[in-house]
């Protein structure tokens, strides 16, 4: 990766937290290049970074990987330029972007190009990303690698075996993180309801939940013996589950990831 010339078309959110992750893993912020049609924001992204910036056709003519990170209603006209400025042959694409499939990009792009297909999420940002990645047919070991580890930069990676699993991985953790937020917000608005002070119901909420996550990525126990231990019979934790129980909480949860996955799927298409 470290010898990879590394180009990003569109320099918002995700990009820039991307080439923070590859800055902090040693990337050379001279082998980062990238571009945006805002002109300011990516001059910021060089005065913060010290990476590469040019035009579209500067970035993806000398580029070994080139990342896709523009909104999904601009892809196409975007594919359609790059593919006119790429030189290096084997240059592997990587689009970030949602609901939109190999096929299309593909046709874009050109049939025989090697093309990875991945949906991240926003922890990434800080580090904390999750993202499913699916390779088209054209893809070689080495292409999976490169890809594999560049995502790694922000976060954990997990391969997926079909390319229709990216709805599901978009429904569970590409909108996961808004899920949680729910959650921190719902157990806060309930403490303030009982009288808590709302700082202290913030800081515990958002606390309580770092804490359930880092112990559950640490454990080598699954979530459900991680809740048994907290649940003692009689006390307090059961009462709180008993009632969740009774109101459908799986439910509610299951409902809300198949009307994600289904939305994805039908943006897909
Ligand atoms: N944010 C997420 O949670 C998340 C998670 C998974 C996947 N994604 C995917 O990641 C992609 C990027 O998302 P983001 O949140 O980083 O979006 P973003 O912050 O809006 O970044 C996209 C950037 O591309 C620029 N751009 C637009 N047209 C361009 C063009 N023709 N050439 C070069 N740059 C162009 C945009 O400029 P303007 O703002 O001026 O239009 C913007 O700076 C999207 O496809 C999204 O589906 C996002």
């Amino acid at each position: 990766m470290k010898n990879s010339h590394i180009a990003f078309i569109g320099a918002g959110n995700m990009a820039n937290s991307l080439i923070r992750g590859l800055l902090a893993k040693s990337v050379p912020a001279a082998h980062l290049h990238a571009t945006d049609i805002d002109p300011e924001k990516l001059l910021s992204l060089q005065t913060d970074c010290g990476i590469q910036i040019g035009s579209t056709a500067e970035v993806s003519a000398n580029a070994d990987v080139i990342i896709l990170a523009v909104k999904p209603q601009v892809m196409a006209a975007v594919c359609e330029e790059v593919q006119h400025h790429i030189k290096k042959p084997g240059c592997l694409i990587i689009s970030i972007a949602a609901g939109i499939p190999l096929k299309s990009l593909e046709s874009w792009l050109g049939e025989s190009r090697a093309i990875v297909r991945c949906m991240p999420n926003t922890p990434a940002l800080v580090g904390e990303g999750a993202t499913g990645l699916f390779a088209n047919t054209h893809c070689s070991a080495s292409n999976i690698a490169l890809a594999g580890d560049i995502l790694s930069a922000v976060g954990i990676t997990c391969w997926l075996k079909a390319e229709q699993d990216i709805d599901i991985v978009t429904a569970l953790s590409g909108s996961g993180p808004a899920y949680f937020f729910l959650m921190i917000e719902a157990l806060e608005k309930a403490a303030i309801s009982l009288g808590l002070d709302a700082t202290v119901a913030r800081q515990l909420s958002i606390q309580t939940a770092l804490g359930a996550g880092k112990l559950a990525a640490d454990s080598d126990v699954g979530p459900a013996e991680l809740r048994r231990r907290v649940t003692s019979p009689g006390g307090t934790t059961e009462q709180a589950l008993l009632s969740f129980q009774r109101d459908g909480f799986e439910r509610i949860v299951a409902n809300a990831v198949e009307a994600a996955q289904q939305r994805s799927a039908e943006l897909a298409k």
